[in-house]
């Protein structure tokens, strides 16, 4: 086999086969093939795409190269979640206690804030003490204790993903459905739950933006689930505006803590208790809807959900009186509000751009490897479909570092859209695919 002509192959649209895709995959993780010309597949596959075949087989190469986690150990049903990248959305903090305290059990790896969106294990470490560097074998100890545990993935499960990621990352080709779905796929057949709920973010701040992009991703990673026998489910929920009005990883975790104190209530809540209910269901907790709703919404009003949090907290190392004073996270120093240039509807919102704004006051990552301040960020005052008056703040910047300030300020306001339009008819949950 040669890795040229595979190139050449898959340009000219033809079908790579398990065979060819299996040497691709193990000679670019062994260091054999180099990075210029995986570079090169990469973008004949973003422009070609690929047959669902060969992003099963890729998906499957991925998996199979490094370890699977066991959680046979873990009594009970281990279910999964995962969302494809969204802006101001903390669901996973409110949706993994939720699950818990209806008898799952969460053992979810997540991930770091990627360009524009943000990153659970982030938001995370805001939180004084909390450690998401846990061994395999403290991670399933958490999970059979608390009922959930969120960590980073450790550096021997999917190693082709982690490679191929920080790639694509810097060529252009993240936004492939093929490349998204075998990425996301291959870490989570390795993660060792038995059913998996898929939340695919579809709008302006998702890497889909449009609904029939969206539609194939959920409909291309529910069939790969399914393949690998594993119960597989997925929303297709809103990203034309943050989550959440918190973006930023204290400002976010406060946030998602007052959804399960019973204090919040809105499209975080409305989206976290759906993506819990589906749980349920295909974990076969639950054998309907109607009965995994209750229970979920009763898990909430229990304070129960809040409570599993609080152990969480506790067995990974941090302080879990944040539940009760969440000003032990870090604040930033300054707050600044935005406000609105001139009276009318907000029409519109870039949530790319608002949560790039976040990231210049030091949320996320402008290049590999750079720190980031867990106090900064904004809340947002006003939502899509909000009446302003000029000189209302539309959203509060929250600072710390001097630099960049202007920057997220002109940043924020090219991100709202006020006129007299009618706004775009939308919905927050568009549809529910099964696998
Ligand atoms: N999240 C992932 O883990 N992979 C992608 O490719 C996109 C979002």
């Amino acid at each position: 086999l040669n890795v040229a002509d595979l190139i050449c192959k898959k340009r000219n649209k033809g079908i790579l086969s398990r065979e060819e895709i299996q040497f691709l995959i193990k000679g670019y993780v062994a260091g054999e093939i180099p990075d210029y010309q995986i570079a090169a597949l990469l973008m004949a596959i973003w422009f070609v795409g690929m047959h669902n075949t060969e992003t099963t087989d890729l998906t499957l190469a991925m998996a199979d190269s490094g370890e699977r986690v066991d959680l046979s150990s873990i009594p009970g049903v281990k279910v999964d979640k995962h969302s494809t990248g969204g802006v101001g959305d903390a669901t996973t903090l409110i949706v993994a206690p939720l699950v818990a305290a209806c008898g799952g059990k969460v053992a979810k790896m997540s991930g770091r804030g990627l360009g524009h969106t943000g990153g659970t294990l982030d938001k995370l470490e805001s939180i004084p003490g909390l450690s998401v560097q846990q061994s395999i074998d403290s991670f399933i100890r958490i999970v059979a204790d608390c009922g959930l545990a969120i960590v980073g993935q450790t550096a021997d499960l999917a190693p082709a993903d982690r490679l191929l990621y920080a790639l694509r990352d810097v060529t252009g080709t993240i936004d492939s459905i093929p490349l998204i779905a075998a990425s996301i796929m291959s870490k989570k057949l390795v993660s060792g739950s038995d059913a998996i709920v898929l939340d695919v973010k579809t709008g302006n701040g998702a890497f889909m933006n449009d609904m029939d992009g969206s539609e194939k991703l959920a409909k291309t990673m529910t069939a790969i689930g399914a393949k690998a026998g594993k119960r597989t489910t997925a929303l297709i929920t809103d990203m034309n505006q943050p989550l959440g009005n918190a973006v930023g990883n204290a400002l976010e975790v406060r946030e998602a803590i007052q959804v399960l104190r019973g204090e919040l209530s809105g499209d975080l809540k409305t989206v976290s208790l759906a993506l819990a209910t589906q749980m349920l269901l295909v974990s076969g907790i639950c054998a309907d809807e109607a009965e995994a709703r209750q229970r979920v919404e009763s898990a909430l009003s229990s304070g129960e959900a809040l409570n599993r949090l609080a152990r969480m907290i506790r067995a990974q190392g941090g302080h879990p009186e944040v539940i009760e004073k969440t000003e032990l996270m870090p604040r930033a120093s300054r707050q600044i509000p935005v406000l609105a240039g001139k009276s009318g509807r907000i029409t519109r919102l870039d949530t790319a751009r608002i949560g790039y704004c976040a990231l210049l006051l030091g949320a996320g990552r402008q290049k590999k490897g750079d720190s980031i301040d867990p106090a900064v960020g904004l809340w947002m005052q006003k939502r899509l479909g909000d009446e302003v008056t000029k000189g209302e703040a539309l959203a509060v910047l929250h600072v710390n570092a001097e630099d960049h300030i202007e920057e997220a300020f002109e940043c924020f306001q090219k991100a709202v859209n006020i006129d007299a339009g009618r706004l775009e008819a939308r919905k927050l949950i568009y549809k529910t695919i099964s696998g």
